[in-house]
């Protein structure tokens, strides 16, 4: 068996390709087969010269995603260059299939969510899904480079990491509560005490009710962590490895971001460093752009949308005031008010795509921000000891693995960019 992905270095030569037609069309004494195989795309063709009588009768039944096996001599397209093309030999269908739902006119999101185990085969969601892979195994090479070690969180939690709002709470045996883990930041702050640096990666769930096009119930994310780095190294080890992760990309899903239609020039204009500005230079900027941001508030994703259509490069927007970011982050020294952390936001107004800061390392100060925040002190007794046995200054990031990946694909909503989205209104297929 063959791999169209090889076709380029298999000019001439007889191979034998297991996949499935996406189209079939026929003219005459031809079939165009329209191949997938997982590793590509192709076009078959089928003479009924060529083939003997069974190949020519398996070919002339094949309906569109029907599986089949070619074995057939690949040839350079006589008029497109790159592009390559089987002339068959024999062909054998595997399994004829039914009508298919997905055609090739125009369907609404809708459909096409409720039909996601079919529309994960069309070649966009194909291409959208490898760009996420190559994200993935970018992001473990960079990681494993740097000397981070990948620990694993626990999903099943008895507290809150991000705010009690947007916890998911299932019954644990009955007698008890359990919540969903919505980031495994706190768990790395354990593990760095042992390990230095770390990282896990795995989905995480957000209860919040949001409907907008940056919001998974269910997501992955990449939470970093790193002992004896304040909020700068912080900052560089974000725009590193994001920096990494573009090249990476660029580099190995030239398919497809062609499949894509992405625009290419704005991934290739990003460079190091990425631009830094606080919360407060942000606030003037957005309201000199007519927001009516006020210097307290968060920053909504139509403020990220307007900044980042600012500039080319990614933005660090720093040291937003405390009351709208988490208990852990350790306070400014020079201003009490706010925090020492980040938000990344990714340029051409996709927003906000890492989010970290350095943590509070004192114990004193950490027990105040629990009683600020009304969370169970209890449980987290094994949080504050983590100040009490070898505190050290550290910091982390946790990235959302959709919100990157929509942003490179240059797609609209995050809910394409993971194999079944999990939304506000949505829990199958
Ligand atoms: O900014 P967040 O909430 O940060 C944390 O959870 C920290 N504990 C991470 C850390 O410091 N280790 O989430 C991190 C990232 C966001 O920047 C965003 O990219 C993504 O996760 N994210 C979402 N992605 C999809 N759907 C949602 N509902 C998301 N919420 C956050
Ligand atoms: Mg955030």
């Amino acid at each position: 068996m063959s791999f169209i992905k090889d076709f380029p270095s298999l000019i001439d030569q007889s191979v034998t390709i297991k996949g499935w037609a996406y189209n079939v069309r026929s003219s005459g004494s031809l079939v165009f087969l329209q191949m997938r195989d997982g590793s590509g795309f192709t076009q078959a063709v089928v003479s009924k010269q060529r083939v003997d009588e069974a190949s020519w009768q398996a070919a002339m039944a094949l309906t569109i995603e029907s599986s089949c096996i070619v074995t057939g001599v690949v040839q350079a397209h006589p008029k497109q260059a790159g592009v390559y093309e089987l002339q068959a030999d024999q062909v054998e269908a595997v399994q004829i299939a039914a009508e298919y739902p997905i055609g090739k006119k125009e369907h609404g999101p809708d459909f096409l969510l409720d039909q996601r185990h079919l529309w994960l085969r069309v070649p966009t969601q194909w291409a959208i899904q490898r760009v996420r892979n190559e994200i993935i195994y970018a992001t473990y090479d960079w990681m494993r480079d740097h000397g981070f070690v990948k620990i694993d969180t626990p999903i099943l939690t008895p507290n809150a990491c991000e705010g009690t709002t947007e916890l998911f709470e299932i019954d644990y045996f009955g007698d008890r509560k359990a919540y969903l883990a919505q980031s495994g930041q706190l768990y790395l702050e354990a593990a760095i005490r042992s390990f230095g640096r770390c990282f896990d990666f795995g989905p995480v769930f957000r209860a919040e009710k949001s409907k907008t096009r940056r919001h998974l119930t269910e997501f992955w994310m990449m939470d970093a962590e790193a002992a004896f780095v304040d909020h700068q190294g912080n900052m560089e080890i974000q725009e590193r490895l994001i920096m990494f992760i573009v090249e990476r990309v660029l580099k190995n899903c030239q398919p497809e971001l062609v499949i894509l239609e992405r625009s290419q020039e704005p991934l290739k204009k990003i460079k190091l460093p990425f631009v830094r500005m606080t919360h407060a230079d942000a606030v003037k900027t957005l309201r000199e752009l007519g927001s009516d941001i006020k210097p307290g508030d968060d920053l909504g994703a139509d403020d990220e949308t307007l900044l980042t259509k600012q500039y080319d490069q990614p933005i660090f927007v720093e040291k937003y005031p405390a009351a709208v970011k988490a208990f852990y982050m350790k306070r400014s020294p020079e201003d009490p008010e706010r925090v020492l952390c980040s938000d990344l936001l990714a340029p051409e107004g996709y927003g906000e795509i890492s989010g970290g800061s350095q943590r509070e390392d004192d114990y004193d100060r950490l027990l105040a921000r629990i009683r600020e925040h009304h969370l169970p002190e209890q449980a987290f007794q094994w949080y504050l000891d983590l100040r009490r046995y070898g505190s050290v200054p550290s910091s982390g990031f946790g990235y959302g693995l959709e919100r990157i990946t929509t942003w490179i694909c240059g797609i609209h909503h995050v809910r394409e960019t993971i194999p079944f989205p999990r939304l506000m209104n949505r829990l199958e297929p």
